[in-house]
């Protein structure tokens, strides 16, 4: 097939994620172009289903991060065109894009997800901000994460030390998205472990340790170099590291994704991994979490990435 495949990659968007997006798109493309295959990008705006439609690709890689990409709406588009793509179908991106809705599979499917409470905009005003408040308060004591239910990059995401800043924190949260999760804040190793479907099914990468200075991996301490220290594979004794591939392919397999996921969890002080979420289009550039994974196995990602769109391809 090499020569004749063409691959359409997309990238960029209107996310705070784009630049990233754009640094995954070239990457991506890099790779495939090595192969002989025909690549070419476009960004995900009004003319991009006309485009499609009439050059009607191989195969599209959607390198896309946050909303537009991983929301599951742009993959039900391609879904209804019949136009094969990488990653998961729309109705599975959907259930991953919203937090309280993945902790929830996770939970039935036997993995261990932090305690959490989601409330929407509505009931908050409805119940009232106070007694809402001291409700939460009331049974979750030992420290908090407040977040959009829907979002990424730690935006709008406190960590809540006291009772004083929960409100800010949810206010925070409900300029992100309509709902808040308020997750019970979980202190150990945060790492994040991906996960690549094989012949055998769906298989975990090594962990990513992710260390950040300040002590929360939060949009600067991502996005910043030198602000966040890596280790790969996670300085985590076997048995732990074991877990969480297996916790990372519980929530692949709870969700119904496919070919590539993220999972970001963390590791307790007693050596429990936690799912926190999983993302369907994880960065792909060579610093960013799941490349490093790959790279730290020995292998090159253009390998890795053609094999992805093989499977894509495959399956078509
Ligand atoms: N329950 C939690 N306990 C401790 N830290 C958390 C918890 N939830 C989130 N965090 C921190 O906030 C960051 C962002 O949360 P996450 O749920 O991964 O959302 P996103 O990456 O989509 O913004 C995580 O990388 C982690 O550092
Ligand atoms: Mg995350």
């Amino acid at each position: 097939m090499a020569g004749t495949t063409s691959v359409v990659v997309l990238s960029g968007g209107i996310s705070h994620e784009r630049d990233v997006s754009l640094r995954s798109g070239r990457r991506v493309v890099d790779a495939l172009s090595r192969l002989g295959w025909r690549v070419s990008t476009a960004e995900p705006d009004a003319k991009l289903l006309p485009l499609l439609l009439e050059r009607r690709p191989d195969v599209v890689w959607p390198a896309l991060h946050g909303a537009s990409g991983e929301d599951g709406s742009l993959r039900a588009l391609l879904d209804v065109s019949g136009l094969p793509y990488i990653g998961s179908r729309g109705p599975a991106a959907r259930l991953a894009w919203d937090k309280p809705t993945a902790k929830r599979l996770v939970e039935v499917a036997g993995g261990a997800t932090p305690a959490s409470v989601t409330l929407t905009r509505e009931v908050f005003r409805e119940i009232g901000a106070r007694s809402a408040i001291d409700t939460i308060l009331g049974s979750m004591t030992d420290g908090l994460v407040v977040k959009p239910a829907r979002g990424g990059s730690a935006q709008g995401v406190t960590v809540v030390d006291t009772a004083e800043q929960l409100p800010r924190a949810l206010m925070d949260a409900f300029t992100y998205a309509d709902e808040a999760l308020i997750e019970q804040r979980v202190v150990g190793t945060e790492i994040a472990v991906g996960v690549l479907d094989g012949d055998d099914g769906p298989a975990a990468l090594p962990a990513v340790e992710i260390v950040p200075r300040s002590g929360f991996y939060g949009f600067e301490e991502r996005y910043t170099a030198g602000e966040t220290r890596f280790y790969t594979p996670a300085r985590l004794d076997p048995a732990v590291a074991a877990a969480a591939g297996e916790l990372a392919v519980l929530a692949h397999r709870a969700m119904g994704l496919r070919h590539l996921s993220r999972a970001d969890l963390i590791v307790d002080a007693s050596g429990r991994p936690w799912f926190l979420e999983s993302n369907v289009m994880p960065g792909l550039t060579e610093t960013s979490l799941l490349p490093q994974a790959i790279l730290s196995t020995g292998r090159d990602l253009s390998s890795a990435y053609a094999a992805i769109t093989e499977r894509a391809l495959a399956e078509a």
